[in-house]
């Protein structure tokens, strides 16, 4: 089976970029948001980060265009209907995840591989409510995806080896390198990321040292180009909140337990970059 046009659902920070790579690397592509404004601010999302990989010398200005003008923008998840492949970056939630899987099952060919770009859910479960589980599996992109070299292919008991052979040939057709893990939450990323972050807030909590000396030392003692804190600014406090609270919901672990001051920094709306502030200001 070839794969000519991909369905991405949702045009957030995931979606917007997923979108972009497919279509960098020549596929037709149908993004799908849930309403004009944020398809326009996904698509514009796109538009800018297409002008900076040409004024990074990552791309043409031709290469930029025809990339922009394979990507359709949708509000009618009905126009995915064409599509082989459909990678789904909507919210991490697994009601409305269930509904898109239902929804995408009934409208796409038979042989539509279905995706979920989810960092922490039960890709199983999404599964459950379609008839073709053996196409069904999570595609893990990284943020920021254009430049994220990883994907992580996340392989349930249904999955067929023929839908793996499939996306490793689409996942090399983008430039990205692949490593595949069972459906576990957080997969090999997540499950070794979020509790370093988690003790990273811990470290800060208990007053450890300050978190500009936290960032320093992990970024020129270990050479990793954010420290924990900006990370956490980064990938968002909400979202790693989300996750945290996944895996200790799936494992009972400590190490996955939420520190407090994460949790009530989310309550108060400090959820990093995308509020402005986080453990940092962000004007
Ligand atoms: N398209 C193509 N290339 C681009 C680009 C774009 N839109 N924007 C930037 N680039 C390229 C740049 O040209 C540059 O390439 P070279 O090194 O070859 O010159 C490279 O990307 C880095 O770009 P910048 O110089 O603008 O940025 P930087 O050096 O300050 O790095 C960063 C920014 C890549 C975000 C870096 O700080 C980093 O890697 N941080 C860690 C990010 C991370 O850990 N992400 C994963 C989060 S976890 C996750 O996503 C999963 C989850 O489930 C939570």
């Amino acid at each position: 089976m070839e794969i000519v046009q991909v369905g991405v659902v949702g045009c957030g920070l995931m979606g917007s970029g997923i979108a972009e790579v497919c279509a960098r690397a020549g596929y037709q592509v149908v993004v799908r948001e849930v309403n004009t404004e944020f398809l326009e601010k996904g698509l514009g999302r796109i538009q800018k980060s297409l002008s900076k990989a040409v004024a990074r010398g990552k791309a043409t200005q031709e290469q930029a265009d025809q990339a922009l003008a394979r990507i359709q923008g949708t509000v009618d998840l009905a126009d995915l209907a064409h599509c082989d492949l459909v990678v789904e970056a909507a919210i991490e939630n697994m009601a409305t995840k269930k509904e898109i899987f239902a929804q995408l099952d009934g409208i796409l060919p038979p042989h539509a591989i279905l995706a979920s770009n989810t960092s922490s859910l039960c890709i199983t479960e999404m599964a459950s409510v379609t008839q073709r589980g053996d196409k069904v599996l999570g595609i893990h992109f990284f943020n920021p995806v254009p430049v994220m070299p990883l994907i992580e292919f996340v392989r349930t008991i249904l999955t067929s080896d023929e839908t793996m052979a499939i996306v490793r040939q689409f996942g090399a057709s983008l430039g990205k390198t692949m490593v595949t893990a069972k459906d576990t939450p957080g997969f090999i990323v997540n499950r070794l990321l979020i509790p370093y972050l988690l003790d990273a807030v811990r470290v800060y909590e208990n007053g450890l040292a300050t978190k500009e000396d936290i960032d320093t030392a992990i970024k020129l003692g270990l050479n990793h180009p954010m420290g924990p804190l900006t990370l956490l600014d980064f990938v968002g406090l909400d979202t790693c909140l989300f996750i945290a609270d996944a895996m200790f919901e799936e494992y009972k672990d400590p190490r996955y337990a939420a520190p407090p001051l994460l949790r009530r920094m989310v309550l108060a709306g400090r959820l990093g970059r995308k509020s402005g502030r986080g453990f940092y200001e962000y004007t």
